[in-house]
Formats: structure tokens, sequence, C-alpha cells
């Protein structure tokens, strides 16, 4: 035991990361507490005044300093909450958003219930956008594809642990050379889409741990969408959908893009910041 109470961790982590520069020092403080306690926060408050072990303090410790040094929450924890379901996370992979979830939901929302459709999901990172939505449709089969080998070491990994591993193809690879595109019913991508001259300017939770060939969209961010929508356009069999993720401010060139490709039904949608985040488009 040491003098120190829970509380008293909390004072000194916050001002710790509030030196790092991060935003919310407090909030990320208590997800840290929790995180190597085992508490939910409302256990956490409950008991902030209970004096602490050796063992908490070290652990507590080495996960602040992860965290003061801009690694992800994720990597700390080894894990990231998508869509209801608990992935396995590190720097093989992007680190799945939240923001993400909408397209998602996009996506479910042109899959009937009992379909027994396939899917691919092109960039396929740590797997979050296909086993979300084979986990929501069961019926479903799906192809995962990516450029980066450790990060398809990842997705394997987390189809793995959420059984889902039966029901999917890995394959390791360029979206270019595929032949697969004629076989879906549904292609979902959430492409790298940041401008190359930006990436210098992200946050270094981003910049720094997140694998660059995950973010870089050449120099105006579209490179990755013109190719998939080309390929899109000359390969997807009529009926089948296309769902993309887009940057915040991408609505209109991605929509151009589509346009130009002969692409005529549009849904779109936004996240839960209110920024266009999604497009979905089915081929004639
Ligand atoms: C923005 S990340 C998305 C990861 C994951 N789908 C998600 O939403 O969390 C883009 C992914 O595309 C992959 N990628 C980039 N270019 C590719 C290409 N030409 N063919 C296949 N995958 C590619 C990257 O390795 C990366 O894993």
């Amino acid at each position: 035991m040491s003098g120190e109470t829970l509380s008293d961790l909390m004072r000194r982590g916050a001002e710790k990361l509030q030196n790092a520069g991060l935003e919310d020092p407090r909030g990320e403080v208590r997800r840290l507490l929790c995180l190597v306690t085992g508490y939910t926060p409302a256990t956490l408050i409950a008991k902030e005044q209970d004096p602490t072990t050796d063992d908490l303090r070290t652990g507590f410790d080495l996960a602040l300093g992860l965290r003061a040094e801009r690694h992800p929450f994720a990597h700390i924890a080894g894990r990231a909450d998508f869509f209801g379901l608990e992935l396995w996370s590190d720097g093989r992979a992007l680190v799945p958003r939240a923001d993400s979830e909408c397209v998602v939901e996009l996506a479910l929302s042109l899959i009937p219930k009992d379909a027994n459709w396939h899917l691919a999901d092109l960039g396929t990172g740590s797997g979050a956008l296909l086993a979300a939505l084979l986990s929501q449709r069961p019926e479903t089969a799906g192809t995962a594809i990516d450029l980066n080998r450790e990060a398809l070491s990842l997705a394997a990994e987390n189809f793995a642990h959420l059984q889902l591993g039966e029901r999917i193809e890995l394959l390791r690879g360029s979206w270019a050379g595929w032949t697969g595109w004629g076989a879906c019913d549904l292609i979902i991508s959430n492409p790298p889409y940041i401008c190359s001259d930006v990436i210098p300017d992200l946050e270094p939770e981003v910049r720094d741990y997140d694998p660059v060939d995950a973010l870089d969209g050449g120099p105006d961010g579209l490179d990755a969408y013109r190719e998939i929508i080309t390929l899109a356009a000359q390969q997807m069999k009529s009926g089948a959908y296309l769902v993309l993720e887009i940057g915040y401010d991408q609505k209109s060139a991605v929509t151009e893009l589509l346009e130009a490709a002969g692409f005529t039904e549009f849904e779109h949608r936004k996240d839960l910041g209110g920024n266009d985040r999604a497009i979905a488009v089915k081929k004639s």
C-alpha cells in the first residue's frame, strides 16, 4: 500500500496528461484508472478515497506514461469497441473510429435481414466494418482485402475471436488486382482519404501510431476513391451496392467521381458529429 488514494492518482495523472497537451485530461485519466482497476466509472467514483496497492500504481504509471506519449488509448487497452463488438487493436491497423459506425448503419439499411449476400471490405484494416456487418447479418459471408500484411493478420485475429472466421475469405493485396468485384452483392470501404500534406499536422495519436498507408489518400485525398469507383463501375454486377466512408469535406468530390462513372442512385449519412461521412450507390 502507499499513501496515495485513487483520487490522488487521478490528480497526479490529470496534471501529467494536461502537460502532454491532451484535451480532456480528467476524462482520459478516469478511463485509464477504469482500465487498470477493472472498475466501472461509477465504482471508480465510489472508491476514490480507497488506498492503492503497489501493483495498481505500477500498472497505472505504465499506462499513464504511454498515454502522455500520445499512444492511442485503444493501443494501451489492446482493444477498441466498435458497433457493440470488442476488437483487438494495436499498431498493425487503424484504430476503428466511432465515426465509421454510420457507414455500417448505411450498409445494413441495404442488406435484408435474412440475405445470404456476399460482401467485401476493401482495405479491411482491423476488420471492423466487415465484422460488424457479418455479426448483424448471420446469413452473409465476406471477403476482407488489405494491402498491408500486418493489418490483415490483426483482422484474422479479430474474425477468429468473434467466431466469424469461417464466413470470411482473407486476401492480401490491392483492390486494384482483385477479381472478385462481380461476385459481391455489397462492397464497403473506408479507404485512406487524408491529403498527403495534411498528415504532418494530424494529432500525434493518428500521425505517429496509425499506419501511414491507412491514412494517405494522395495529393487531394481522392486517389483511392478514383481507383475503387472506376473498378466498381467496370466490374460490379447490376443491382449491387457500393458503400464508401468519406472525409467530412469530400461529399461533393466523391459524388462527382461516382456520377462521372455512371452511378445515379445515391444515399448519404452523417456521423454523430453531424459531418458527411458515408455514401452508398447502386450499380444500375
Ligand atoms: C482508413 S484504413 C481503414 C481500416 C478499416 N476498414 C476501418 O475502417 O477501421 C484503410 C485501409 O486500406 C488499406 N489499403 C490502402 N490501400 C489499399 C489498396 N490499394 N488495396 C487494399 N488495401 C489498401 C490500408 O492498409 C488500411 O488498412
